[in-house]
Formats: C-alpha cells, structure tokens, sequence
C-alpha cells in the first residue's frame, strides 16, 4: 500500500511540515507500506482558475502531483490550523483534481498548531473535506499541539509521550486502509 501525506502548509518558516515529515519517516521505517510526502510549498500551484481535465494551460506540476493521488491508496492530510479551519492551501490543489480521484480511499487527518490546543477544528473541518471527495474519512485523528515542542525540523519526535498518539493513530489508520485497499485487490482477482 502506498500512502500520500499532503503537507498543507506553504507557509515561510512552516512547522507543521515537520509534522509530515514524522509520519512518512515512521510509515516507512515500519517497512510495511510506502509513503511520501506530496509538499505543497514545493508544487506552488496558484489559486485555481480551472479544473485540470479542462485547464487549457495547467499549471507545473499539476499533471505530475494528480498522478502521485491517483497511484496512492490512501492519505493523510496534514495542516496546520488558520483561523479555525485547515488551510486555503490545501483545499486549492484538492480542487484542481477530480474527486474520483480520492473517491473509496481511506483518508486520516493530522492537524498542527503552535499552541497547546492542536487545531481540532482544522481537524474536523478537514474529516468534512474528506467527505466532500468522496473519501473515508478516518474517525481518529492526530492533533498536534506545540509542534516544535515535540518535532524537530527533519521530522524526527522530541516528545517520547507523543509517540503513543502517533502510534494509536496510525494503528487504525492502517487497519481501515489496508481493510479498503485489500477489498478492491480481492474484487480485482475475481474478474
Ligand atoms: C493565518 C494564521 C491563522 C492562524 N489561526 C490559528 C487558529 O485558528 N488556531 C490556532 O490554534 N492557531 C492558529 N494560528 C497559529 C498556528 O497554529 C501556528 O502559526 C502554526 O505554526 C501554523 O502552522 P505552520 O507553521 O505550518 O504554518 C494561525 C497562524 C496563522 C499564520
């Protein structure tokens, strides 16, 4: 299974994206599925003007980011909280793509703040997103509060209680897609 963690931040100085970084270090260290980070900041998609099946002229890298959604199993989204939601950021590059491209996948949501209180509202409102693209949207989620506190800039976890959130979290992320993705391959064999 591999799985695509959406950093939601482009912000100059972001923090959460150590959050993102610390999933994909620890998905792939367990050396069971695959996972990469598919970086916001990095693509730098302007505000969208067109869908890309019908952009005449689409931006960099929209054609190469749709085909990293389209060949993952399952996400994560991560963002950190603006002003009691996720961010524009990421709703944009959603947008651009068609919603059968995240439709039937298992989607978990990590949401980041620099104070204590880990932006469960960017959280649910991301769980409603996930709906919204026809997902299945992990009922756990993964709050982060004081994210420099308890990750370092390369992703590695600073706060050894932390890891337990981080475990229990992707315990049952993992259960639900590998349950999702392993129904579809059954289906698949059948034909
Ligand atoms: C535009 C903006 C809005 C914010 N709104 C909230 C908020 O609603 N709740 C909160 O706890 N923190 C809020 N913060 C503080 C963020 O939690 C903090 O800046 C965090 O580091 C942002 O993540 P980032 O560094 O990845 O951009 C906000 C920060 C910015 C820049």
């Amino acid at each position: 299974m591999h799985i695509s963690i959406l950093s939601g931040s482009t912000r100059l100085n972001r923090q959460s994206h150590r959050v993102a970084l610390a999933l994909e270090k620890i998905i792939n260290g367990q050396g069971i599925h695959t996972a990469g980070v598919l970086d916001l900041a990095r693509y730098d998609f302007p505000m969208m003007e067109e869908v890309l099946h019908r952009h005449p002229n689409p931006p960099a890298g929209l054609a190469d980011f749709a085909e990293e959604v389209r060949h993952s199993d399952a996400f994560i989204f991560v963002s950190p909280e603006y002003n009691g939601s996720y961010t524009a950021g990421l709703k944009n590059a959603i947008d651009y793509l068609k919603e059968r491209e995240f439709a039937g996948k298992v989607i978990g949501v990590a949401s980041v703040t620099a104070g204590m209180l880990g932006g469960i509202r960017a959280a649910l409102a991301m769980q409603q997103l996930v709906l919204g693209i026809a997902g299945y949207a992990l009922p756990q989620m993964l709050t982060v509060g004081q994210v420099s506190q308890r990750f370092d800039a390369d992703g590695n976890v600073l706060d050894p209680l932390f890891e337990k959130n981080i475990d229990n979290f992707l315990g049952h992320f993992c259960w639900l897609a590998e349950a999702v993705t392993e129904k579809k391959m059954a289906e698949v064999a059948v034909l």
